[in-house]
């Protein structure tokens, strides 16, 4: 039986990637340490309560004691590391968190990894063992109109997220490089699909929307993001624990770039026909004043891990946008809990001034 220690996988993407692997696999154990912040949700993993085969555990991933505990009681084969601060705004309004979690807290994960997997004596690592960090393409900086993102283009974060991001990647990195510690690091473009929490652009609007409320376009909306269905991400990073060699990057991407301004309008348009409402239209979109260092555009390229792997987005857009739109619609309740007491808050200190 494979087992896996996955971290924050009560979140967006960890919570998917349990639902991806407990299909796709009957023996196999995940235990998920999260600490439940504001992004994580135990709803998101509701409909596989009891299920024998995932064992949910509070704990940050900062936490010495807790991580080696997990280690030394469960022996898991593969660790991968979603744990973060994910959001640019508040990493932009309060960036000591994502220091703290992104960065200590993955030094911590390695660190931990290696007293239980590392023999200092004979400078080896037991065998079959795995560490994957899970992170993105924000690490690489701006691209300007054309090019794309390759394993090879300089790291260049603006955002405090994305340099707290890329510290991390460094230290993986360092560890494999001093120790031959057995790792992966996995940079994907945007995700989209079930269980995202509504601070990040897509389930904010498919919100905001259904309630016609002002959507907020940053600046002129022009930004390009390569916007990826989730369900693939989780499947790319299967295949980078099953497949993917030591020490390598993968990139991970659709080569699907749209404008904010694109995504805004299908929402209105598929949200104007789904619920027959005249009163959904463009009128509600409200360019707001932009993010501070506002990257123009990101786009992966997935070549490496396409020829390597045999990976390749499987939902086109389209599809996906459906998928997603209709997954919101039939989970109204969840969103509704996610967007009540402190969201509001944070709705008001985030939009209050620029609407
Ligand atoms: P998310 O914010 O939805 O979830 C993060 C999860 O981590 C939450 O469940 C939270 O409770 C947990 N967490 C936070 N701090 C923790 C800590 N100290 N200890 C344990 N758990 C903690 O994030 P997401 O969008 O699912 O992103 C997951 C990972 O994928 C992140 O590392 C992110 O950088 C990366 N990523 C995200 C995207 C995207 O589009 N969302 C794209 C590429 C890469
Ligand atoms: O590229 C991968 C990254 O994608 C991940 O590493 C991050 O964790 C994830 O949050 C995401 O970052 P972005 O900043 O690209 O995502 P976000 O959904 O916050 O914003 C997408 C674009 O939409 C961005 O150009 C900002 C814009 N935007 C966002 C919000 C929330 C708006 O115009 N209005 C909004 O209200």
């Amino acid at each position: 039986m494979k087992k896996y220690l996955v971290t924050g996988g009560a979140g967006f993407i960890g919570s998917n990637f349990i639902h991806y692997m407990l299909e796709k696999y009957s023996d196999i154990l995940i235990i998920d340490l999260d600490k439940l912040t504001y992004a994580g949700n135990l709803e998101n993993l509701k409909d596989i309560e009891g299920d024998k085969r995932h064992i949910f555990i509070k704990g940050d991933i900062c936490d010495r004691k807790t991580v080696s505990d997990l280690l030394m009681r469960y022996d898991p084969d593969c660790i991968i590391n979603f744990a973060a601060e994910s959001h640019v705004d508040r990493s932009i309004a309060d960036p000591q968190v994502f220091v703290e979690t992104n960065v200590s807290g993955t030094v911590n994960l390695l660190g931990c990894s290696m007293n239980a997997w590392y023999d200092p004596a004979t400078c080896t690592w037991l065998p079959g063992k795995k560490f994957i960090q899970v992170s993105t393409d924000e690490v690489y900086g701006a691209l300007g109109s054309d090019g794309f993102f390759t394993e090879s283009t300089p790291l260049s974060p603006h955002s405090p997220y994305s340099a707290s991001k890329a510290s991390a990647d460094l230290l993986v990195m360092a560890f494999h490089d001093t120790y031959k510690m057995p790792v992966n690091i996995t940079r994907c473009s945007n995700n989209y699909g079930p269980y995202q929490f509504p601070e990040k652009l897509i389930p904010l609007m498919i919100n905001n929307t259904r309630q016609k409320k002002q959507l907020p376009v940053y600046g002129d909306g022009m930004q390009v993001r390569d916007w990826l269905y989730v369900k693939d991400h989780c499947k790319a990073i299967d295949m980078v624990a099953e497949n993917g060699k030591t020490g390598e990057v993968y990139n991970i991407g659709g080569h699907n770039e749209r404008t904010n301004i694109f995504i805004v309008k299908t929402i209105i348009e598929q949200l104007r026909r789904r619920l027959e409402d005249e009163g959904i239209s463009e009128a509600l979109i409200t360019h707001v004043a932009d993010r501070l260092g506002h990257d123009r555009r990101y786009a992966i390229d997935p070549e490496k891990i396409r020829k390597d792997l045999g990976w390749f987005p499987e939902t086109p857009f389209e599809e996906g946008i459906v998928l997603t739109i209709d997954w919101y619609l039939d989970n109204e309740a969840w969103m509704d809990r996610v967007t009540s007491g402190n969201y509001m808050k944070y709705y008001e200190e985030m939009y209050g001034n620029r609407l």
